[in-house]
C-alpha cells in the first residue's frame, strides 16, 4: 500500500480590528516604546472588540483558509482548535466552529497546549490523515489572550495579542509534512501559568526566556538530525512569535539569516496559539514560499510545551 502524507493545501488569518500600540500602553502602565520594543521587538498588537469572540475570529480564518482550498465545509472529516482561550468551558471551540461553518458529524475537539498549540494541533491531524482516519482537516490556533492578560503587569501586558491562523491539510501521495516533534514538561508549570482559581496570566518572564532559548535550540536540532538535513536545506524558519530575540537567537544557531525567517511579532505581539499559523498565512499570502521549498515550524509555550513540525510547501 503506498504511504498517505498530509500537505497544508491552504491558509487563512484573521486580526481584530482594533491596534494597541506601545504608545497606547504607555498611558496604561509604566513603560516605554523604547523599551518594548528594544526588549521585544514588538511595535503593536491587535486586541479584540468588545462582544468578538474566540470563534468569531476562528470562523474568519477557517472559512479564509476553506475558500483558499476551494472546499466545503461539508467536505471536512476533522476538525482541531488550539486554544487556550475558549468562550465557554463546554462545548469545544472546534464544536462551536463547526456548527458555524455547517459541518455535521466530523470529530471537533480543541488542543490545549497553550502557545505549542497550533504545533500540537497539526502533528495530531497529521497523524488522523497518514493512519488514513480522515482526508481533509481543518486546524485552527486561535486566541483572545487580552481576557486573560493582567493589563496593570507592565511584564506581561506589553507582549499579548488577540487573532486566528488556520490551515486545511490534505491527503496526498507525498509529503507535505515530513515530520512532526512534540515535547512537554510540567515541571516548569509555575513560571507561566493562568494560578488555579485565578483568570489572568502570571509568568517569570527572564526564566521563561532562557529555557525558551535553549529548548528551541534543542528542537530544531532534533528535528534535523531526525531528518538527517544540515540548516542550509531548510528555506524557512517559522518561529513562534513570542520575542524577537528569542527568534533571533533560534536563527543565529540554526546559522539562518533573517531573511529566512518570518517574523510578525513586531504587528501581532505573542498571539499564542495563533501566532504561527498567522505567520504561515501572512508570509503566504506575501509570496515568500516557492513550491516544495523546506519549511521549519516550531512553538514554546506554557506547561512548558515545545514541539516543531517539517514541511514542503505547496
Ligand atoms: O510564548 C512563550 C511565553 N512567553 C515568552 O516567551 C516571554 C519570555 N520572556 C520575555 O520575552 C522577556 O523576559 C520579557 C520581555 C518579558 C522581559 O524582558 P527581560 O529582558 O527578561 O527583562 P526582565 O524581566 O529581566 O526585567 C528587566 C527590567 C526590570 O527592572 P529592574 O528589576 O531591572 O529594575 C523590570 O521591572 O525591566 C523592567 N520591566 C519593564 N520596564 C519597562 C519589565 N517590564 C517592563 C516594561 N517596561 N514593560
Amino acid at each position: 500500500m503506498k504511504p498517505i502524507y498530509s500537505r497544508i493545501v491552504a491558509t487563512g488569518g484573521y486580526l481584530p480590528e482594533r491596534i494597541l500600540s506601545n504608545r497606547d500602553l504607555e498611558q496604561m502602565v509604566e513603560t516605554s516604546d523604547a523599551w518594548i520594543f528594544a526588549r521585544t521587538g514588538i511595535r503593536s498588537r491587535h486586541i479584540a472588540a468588545p462582544g468578538e469572540k474566540t470563534v468569531d475570529m476562528a470562523e474568519a480564518a477557517a472559512r479564509q483558509a476553506l475558500a483558499d482550498a476551494g472546499l466545503n465545509a461539508a467536505d471536512l472529516d476533522l476538525i482541531i482548535v488550539a486554544t487556550t482561550t475558549p468562550d465557554q468551558i463546554f462545548p469545544s471551540t472546534a464544536c462551536l466552529l463547526q456548527a458555524r461553518l455547517g459541518n455535521r458529524g466530523a470529530p471537533a475537539f480543541d488542543i490545549q497546549a497553550v502557545c505549542t498549540g497550533f504545533i500540537y494541533a497539526l502533528a495530531t491531524a497529521d497523524r488522523f490523515i497518514r493512519s488514513g482516519g480522515a482526508r481533509h482537516a481543518l486546524v485552527v490556533g486561535v486566541e483572545s489572550m487580552s481576557h486573560i492578560v493582567d493589563w496593570t503587569d507592565r511584564g506581561t501586558c506589553i507582549l499579548f495579542g488577540d487573532g486566528a491562523g488556520a490551515v486545511v491539510l490534505s491527503a496526498g501521495d507525498q509529503p507535505g509534512i515530513i515530520s512532526t516533534h512534540i515535547h512537554a514538561d510540567g515541571a516548569y508549570a509555575d513560571l507561566l501559568q493562568v494560578p488555579g482559581g485565578e483568570t489572568r496570566i502570571a509568568m517569570q518572564g527572564n526564566a521563561v526566556f532562557r529555557v525558551a532559548v535553549r529548548t528551541l535550540g534543542e528542537i530544531v536540532q532534533e528535528t534535523l538530525a531526525a531528518n538527517a538535513l544540515t540548516p542550509a536545506e531548510i528555506d524557512w524558519l517559522v518561529p513562534h512569535q513570542a520575542n524577537i530575540r528569542i527568534i533571533e537567537a533560534t536563527a543565529d544557531k540554526l546559522g539562518l539569516p533573517m531573511e529566512r525567517v518570518v517574523t510578525t511579532v513586531e504587528h501581532h505581539g505573542n498571539t499564542s496559539a495563533a501566532s504561527v499559523p498567522l505567520a504561515l498565512d501572512e508570509a503566504a499570502r506575501r509570496g515568500c514560499f516557492q513550491p516544495r521549498q523546506r519549511l521549519l515550524l516550531e512553538a514554546f509555550g506554557g506547561g512548558f510545551t515545545w514541539g516543531s513540525a517539517l514541511l514542503r510547501w505547496g
